[in-house]
């Protein structure tokens, strides 16, 4: 049950993908997530050098011998990045799925089609996703406005965007934005995916390094606990709704340039909000379906507990329609 193309093409027991979080998705966390039958992502833009990441890769295969990949987030920075750096970084070592996100991947595809990697593509526009097909991705992952970190321009539900998408490739589509229970998982696979990717519930599990002030900052929040910010700069980025983040978007209005935001947006302060705790440091990147979210269970236990429930869900739905 639950087989797809997606745990066919990565190799997993279950099309449960953890959404690559930067600062958060580590080798504990992807290692966990990713011996309890799901798929793990390691955050590159974590890591400020080549040589960080390597080692990242290089613990991560010490705690798992599952698959797991890395996630290589093509926006722009204020430091410039040499994608191409981190992405044979994590060929040398071995790494076999690497998910690409921002932007088209196409400046980079003859380097990770050479080497034989599985490609998922991350985006927020059905056009991105008949793109990434022709560029010859092997998944392509669709997140709609609920999503925590870039949900597009767009402001498009996942309800709406992921049948749309679904409906305009040949290839494996892959849920993002709002899904963090077996409910969402069974709507999202009822609406054509063919996996489901995670980033706010895997947030608040007990393997994500997030200080437990955030997770518990988390359990009490509500699906209106959420805004856009950077919008005004063309990166809306879902964030948890705190003063800090209204002072963002207060600046918005008053139109800020991208050089007085980024002292504020810059991804150094959301780091200090999540190693200390404090939600008035900085940004913390957070989805809608953090609603949804009671509790602080191991990665293991947010996997099995979505298969097991699945599964009633589907027995239940298949009884009461004969
Ligand atoms: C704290 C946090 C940090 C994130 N950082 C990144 C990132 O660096 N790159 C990326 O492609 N997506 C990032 N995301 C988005 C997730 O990978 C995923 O697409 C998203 O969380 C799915 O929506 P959901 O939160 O509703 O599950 C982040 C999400 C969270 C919660």
């Amino acid at each position: 049950m639950f087989k797809t193309r997606i745990t066919e093409i990565f190799g997993i027991e279950y099309p449960i993908i953890q959404g690559a979080m930067m600062w958060l998705s580590r080798a504990e966390l992807v290692s966990a997530v990713s011996n309890a039958g799901g798929l793990g992502i390691i955050a590159s833009s974590t890591f400020p050098t080549v040589k960080e990441l390597r080692q990242e890769i290089k613990k991560t295969k010490s705690m798992t011998d599952k698959p797991f990949a890395v996630n290589i987030t093509l926006l722009p920075t204020v430091r410039p990045v040499n994608y191409g750096e981190y992405i044979s970084a994590a060929i040398e070592e071995g790494v076999d799925i690497i998910e690409t996100a921002g932007r088209s991947p196409e400046p980079y595809m003859k380097q990770l089609k050479d080497a034989r990697i599985k490609i998922m593509h991350k985006c927020a526009r059905v056009r991105d996703v008949k793109s990434a097909e022709r560029l010859g991705v092997d998944a392509v992952t669709i997140v709609g406005f609920e999503a925590a970190g870039a949900p597009g321009m767009d402001d498009v539900a996942s309800s709406v965007l992921l049948p749309r998408a679904v409906d305009t490739v040949k290839i494996p589509v892959i849920a993002g934005g709002g899904i963090s229970d077996a409910r969402g998982f069974v709507a999202a696979l009822a609406l054509g995916a063919e996996g489901v990717v995670m980033g706010t519930r895997f947030m608040a599990c007990k393997e994500c390094p997030a200080h437990p002030k955030i997770k518990e900052h988390m359990i009490q929040a509500t699906e209106k606990d959420t805004v856009l910010i950077q919008r005004s700069i063309n990166n809306p980025e879902r964030v948890l709704s705190t003063d800090f983040a209204q002072s963002v978007l207060e600046m918005e209005k008053k139109g800020a340039t991208l050089e007085e935001l980024v002292p504020l947006i810059s991804g150094l302060r959301g780091k200090q909000a999540l190693d200390e705790g404090d939600i008035s440091k900085g940004i913390i990147v957070c989805g809608q379906t953090v609603g949804l979210i009671h509790d602080i269970p191991s990665a293991r236990e947010i996997i099995e507990g979505i298969i097991s429930e699945a599964k009633l869900i589907v027995q239940r739905l298949y009884s009461t329609s004969v």
